[in-house]
């Protein structure tokens, strides 16, 4: 039995991934599982960058922005203190709200899809997810949430882009079929229900029992 599994979280924005992250995670941690969490954009330099260009601090051409989320991941897996490779060497089971799944689907908005996935071959080299899980919303239900819980809107977040971003993430993941795990949850339940469902689809596919 594998212990400790790398588990992507992916959707659009406001779909939940962090409240999942969160539950999932007490959930593996109550079964006895090291847990370590983290996200994407990261809380690096190049992240920062990233996110200071989402919040309109800078401006970036989409080019770039692409290029600097290659960067910031690479950094995410291999950084020699906390990178993700080094997390899953220490036996953490690693959860991480976004990996190259939101690059397939957000840069290739804006250019072109197999240029997005070549860009990030490294990252998928290295450390492919045990399980990608896309939880589904519509772009009208993630407008809804984003203006109940922010202020200011960030780049990307118009439901115009919404719905471009979430037809190239199916487009995506029917592509990548062949090569990588996804499962998909129906994001507009209660956040218990849909815990319940992502925890039986793990618990099945990796063997997992309660108690570690
Ligand atoms: P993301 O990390 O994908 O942006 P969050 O987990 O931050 O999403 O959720 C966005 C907003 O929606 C938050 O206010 C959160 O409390 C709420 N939310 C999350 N999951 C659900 C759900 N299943 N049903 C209703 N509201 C939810
Ligand atoms: P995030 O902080 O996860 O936002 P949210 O919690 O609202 O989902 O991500 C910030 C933005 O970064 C989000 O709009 C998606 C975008 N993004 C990309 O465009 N490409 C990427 O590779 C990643 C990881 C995120």
């Amino acid at each position: 039995m594998k212990k400790n599994l790398f588990i992507a979280l992916e959707g659009i924005d406001g779909s939940g991934k962090s409240t999942q992250v969160k539950l999932l995670t007490e959930k593996l941690e109550q079964a006895g599982h090291k847990v370590y969490t983290t996200c994407e954009p990261t809380d690096s330099p190049i992240g920062k960058i990233i996110r200071d260009i989402f919040t309109h601090k800078m401006e970036a051409d989409h080019r770039t922005i692409a290029g600097l989320f290659v960067a910031d991941r690479l950094d995410h897996l291999l950084n020699k203190t906390n990178g993700i490779i080094k997390k899953l060497e220490e036996g953490y089971t690693v959860i991480t709200d976004r990996y190259y799944f939101s690059s397939y689907a957000y840069q290739s908005t804006h250019m072109d899809l197999d240029w997005v996935i070549n860009a990030n071959s490294l990252s998928a080299n290295l450390l492919r997810p045990d399980l990608n899980i896309y939880i589904d919303i519509s772009p009208e239900l993630s407008i809804e949430r984003l203006n109940r819980g922010r202020t200011s809107i960030e780049l990307y977040e118009t439901l115009e882009n919404l719905q471009n971003v979430r037809e190239k993430y199916f487009e995506v993941m029917e592509k990548l079929e062949s090569v990588e795990k996804v499962f998909i949850t129906d994001g507009n339940r209660p956040p218990a229900t849909i815990l319940d469902e992502i925890w039986a689809n793990i618990k099945t596919q990796f063997e997992l029992s309660e108690t570690v």
